[in-house]
């Protein structure tokens, strides 16, 4: 056991703890529905550049603050300068509104892997678009019903949570998390091979840069802030638990490529082949949170086993998404747990039934809530959008303040050079004092600008 344990810990384990916690949902479920809604090449792009850039120095400094702090969240900011206290509190919230809808989704998973490995896949394929509607339109009778997978999954979660068994679940999900890698391939490679999907392909993979706008700025940073984990205090966590000897840059470079190899990876599996359903027409692509639920289905039907394929894919993903989904509810007992002072079981028990109560919103919004639109938004489209869109960039932008210009970049260049030369430290000092800050000002005012109609970008 010792032994088993210890051969985890040092970089590689570290990363791989990151790495399990970043790769989730995101990756798989969200990156590619926003590549399709927000031009397919030049989301890429803009993805692409943002990871290496702010991505990079950003998970950099949050990484080094909780190395040097050895705190989590609220404690670090505080101990960084007192007056920035608030920002822990600011990032602890963010989990808050994602866990629920988080798990809504997880829920989802569930009921897809419940209908393939029941032998139905082929019936959810035949008529994909509409199975989608009518489970989530909650249209169905009990097992049809999403209010009742969602809430397995959340006691899944907790249990997990409760019970302390994190450590055999991460186990689990090491080896489902390379083979959810080589499925990805092998059903990548046959979504290509569907006729019509060359034009998927191009409109995935060629930026046009005709469809640029703040939107698919905005889109991309979201969608970089969750998928990395960045931006709600996870990754200074994560770096209070990292050892001193280990190399912060490196490890941040592998956490990284392999997140958006994942992320790249289920945008192939599922963008050619929604266009070539859609008869090659890339502007026919309805693109929203169901995208992979409708496209997926019809892409294993085209497979040999496909049921067994889809059965195996469903389970993979549903792991990915219980290792993050864990990890987002202990951020969120934990801090409650500080501030309350409560026993961990019965603060597990109290946030269980906050999610249950918050998520619930998420699953009515799409059934009975229909029609009650927040800022024309669906309640799921509207909490992601209230934490990705607005929470996440405020928090980053106070960061780079705080790091740029209070206690300056050293601190952290200082932290993350402990064990060698930090060979990003131009790039990150003028990311996080200059560039950072002066691109979430400009980014966050078009996209309040464009709401109001004042400007068209
Ligand atoms: N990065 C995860 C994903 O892409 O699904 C979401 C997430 C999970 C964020 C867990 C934070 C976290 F602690």
């Amino acid at each position: 056991m010792t032994k088993e344990r210890s051969s985890f810990t040092g970089r590689i384990g570290f990363v791989l703890a990151a790495a399990g916690s970043a790769v989730g949902l995101g990756n798989l479920w969200r990156f590619p529905y926003l590549a399709a809604k927000y031009g397919g090449g030049i989301f890429l792009l803009v993805y692409i550049i943002l990871a290496v850039t702010f991505g990079f120095a950003l998970m950099v400094t949050e990484i080094a603050i909780g190395r040097k702090t050895g705190l989590s969240c609220i404690g670090a900011y505080k101990k960084l300068d007192k007056r920035f206290g608030f920002l822990g509190w600011l990032a602890g919230i963010v989990p808050v509104i994602i866990v629920p809808y988080y798990c809504v989704i997880g829920g989802w998973v569930i009921k897809y892997f419940a209908e393939f490995v029941s032998g139905n896949g082929s019936a959810v394929a035949a008529d994909s678009e509409n199975f989608f509607g009518n489970f989530i339109g909650m249209q169905g009778g009990l097992f049809d019903n999403p209010m009742l997978w969602f809430v397995l999954f959340v006691l899944l979660t907790a249990a997990v949570v409760i019970f302390g068994v994190e450590k055999g679940i991460e186990k689990v999900s090491k080896i489902m998390m390379p083979a959810l890698v080589i499925l990805c391939i092998v059903v990548a490679g046959f979504a290509l091979t569907t006729d019509g999907a060359l034009q998927g392909l191009k409109y995935y993979l060629l930026p046009d840069f005709s469809k640029f706008s703040s939107s698919t700025v905005l889109g991309a940073l979201g969608q970089l802030f969750y998928s990395m984990s960045l931006a709600m205090g996870i990754m200074i966590t994560y770096g209070s638990y990292m050892k001193k000897e280990d190399s912060i840059e490196k490890s941040v470079h592998q956490i990284e490529i392999f997140d958006t190899a994942v992320a790249l990876l289920a945008g192939l599996m599922i963008i050619p082949a929604v266009v070539a359903f859609n008869g090659g027409d890339p502007s026919k692509i309805n693109a929203g949170p169901g995208l992979m639920f409708v496209t997926l289905p019809r892409v294993f039907e085209s497979m040999p086993f496909g049921n067994v394929i889809g059965t195996l894919f469903f389970i993979l993903v549903f792991f990915a998404a219980l290792t993050s989904s864990i990890s987002l509810m202990e951020t969120v007992v934990s801090m409650v747990q500080d501030k309350l002072h409560w026993g961990r079981k019965l603060t597990t028990v109290v946030v269980t039934v906050g999610i249950l109560l918050i998520g619930s919103l998420s699953v009515f919004g799409y059934g009975p809530l229909a029609d009650f639109k927040i800022l024309g938004m669906q309640m799921l489209d509207f909490f992601d959008f209230i934490s990705n869109s607005v929470l996440m960039p405020i928090g980053a932008f106070i960061t780079c303040i705080l790091v740029g210009h209070v206690v300056g970049t050293k601190v952290i260049a200082e932290e993350v050079g402990l064990n060698g030369k930090f060979a990003g430290e131009k790039m990150h000092r003028v990311m996080i004092r200059w560039i950072a800050p002066i691109f979430l000002v400009a980014i966050l005012a078009a996209q309040v600008l464009t709401a109001a109609g004042i400007i068209t970008i």
